[in-house]
């Protein structure tokens, strides 16, 4: 698929983050991980499994050939339809379904081994690529709401695994990445992130600052600052049983946590 480096400064928020990605995902990650993520998924002894914020497609279209028998999932429209392109592009058959967390038990029949929502997606509920101001209030709820559609969504027995950010774990007040530049069909991109954690709003602030040949484009956007705790309260509250936390990718990203139905 063509980066369209001229859409970028548009409202396809897909199309962004497919560029964007690529300053994310370094080799370790893209390449690691998926192996990490398929050892993982082994040991909890799964075969269905749901990747409910498939964004894109990563994790996804790495694992999708590794003896699963994967569905895939998300609230944006226009993150699944790069993921559409990018599957057809590379020949993979694999269920793709638009639909927000909260109203996917009403939609699917099928009950899975584990279902997954990685990536610290779940901060992001209702939120993603959208610069409004976010209802924290709402957020939750929603977050509540969806962890339980998680919950019947599973057969007896069955995993959900949440991916949440590590910086969630220090509760600092806020940091910077500049991810430098990329040279990407002949356009130089250079991007930059501002996080800031407003712990009394519980607001994750996240800007993103991305330079096109020179020409700079700002976003920010707004998600739910959910602490570990808050989590295995809200997993708790939704019916799970014990919670636990496991690394499954060494670095900086999420810390997961893993409850049984
Ligand atoms: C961090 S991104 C995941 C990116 C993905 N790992 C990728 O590489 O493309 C978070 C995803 O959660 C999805 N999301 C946020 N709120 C949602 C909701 N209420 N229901 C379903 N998906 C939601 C967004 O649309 C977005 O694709």
């Amino acid at each position: 698929m063509k980066t369209k480096i001229s859409s970028i400064t548009g409202n396809n928020f897909g199309e962004f983050w497919f560029l964007v990605e690529k300053f994310y995902h370094p080799k370790y990650y893209s390449k690691e991980y998926p192996n990490l993520l398929t050892s993982f998924l082994n040991r909890l002894g799964a075969k269905n499994v749901l990747d409910a914020a498939c964004g894109i497609g990563f994790p996804a279209m790495e694992i999708v050939n590794r003896g699963f028998d994967l569905t895939c999932s998300d609230g944006n429209e226009s993150m699944l339809g790069i993921f559409k392109l990018l599957a057809k592009e590379k020949g993979v058959d694999i269920p793709i379904i638009h639909s927000k967390w909260k109203d996917l038990n009403s939609i699917l029949e099928t009950k899975f081994d584990v279902v997954l929502c990685l990536d610290s997606s779940i901060t992001h509920v209702d939120s993603w690529g959208d610069s409004k101001k976010l209802n924290t209030d709402n957020a939750r709820k929603d977050i509540l709401k969806s962890l339980k559609a998680f919950y019947a969504l599973l057969k007896p027995g069955g995993y959900v695994v949440i991916g949440l950010g590590r910086y969630a774990f220090e509760k600092g007040n806020e940091f910077s990445i500049d991810f430098g530049t990329l040279e990407i069909e002949s356009v130089l991109v250079r991007h930059k992130w501002k996080m800031k954690f407003d712990h009394g709003l519980k607001k994750r602030i996240w800007t993103l600052i991305t330079e096109f040949n020179g020409k700079i484009n700002v976003r920010e956007f707004q998600s739910y600052l959910l602490y570990p705790d808050e989590l295995e309260s809200l997993l708790k509250e939704s019916g799970f049983g014990k919670v636990e936390i496991q690394e499954i990718q060494p670095g900086e990203y999420d810390n997961n946590f893993v409850a049984k139905k």
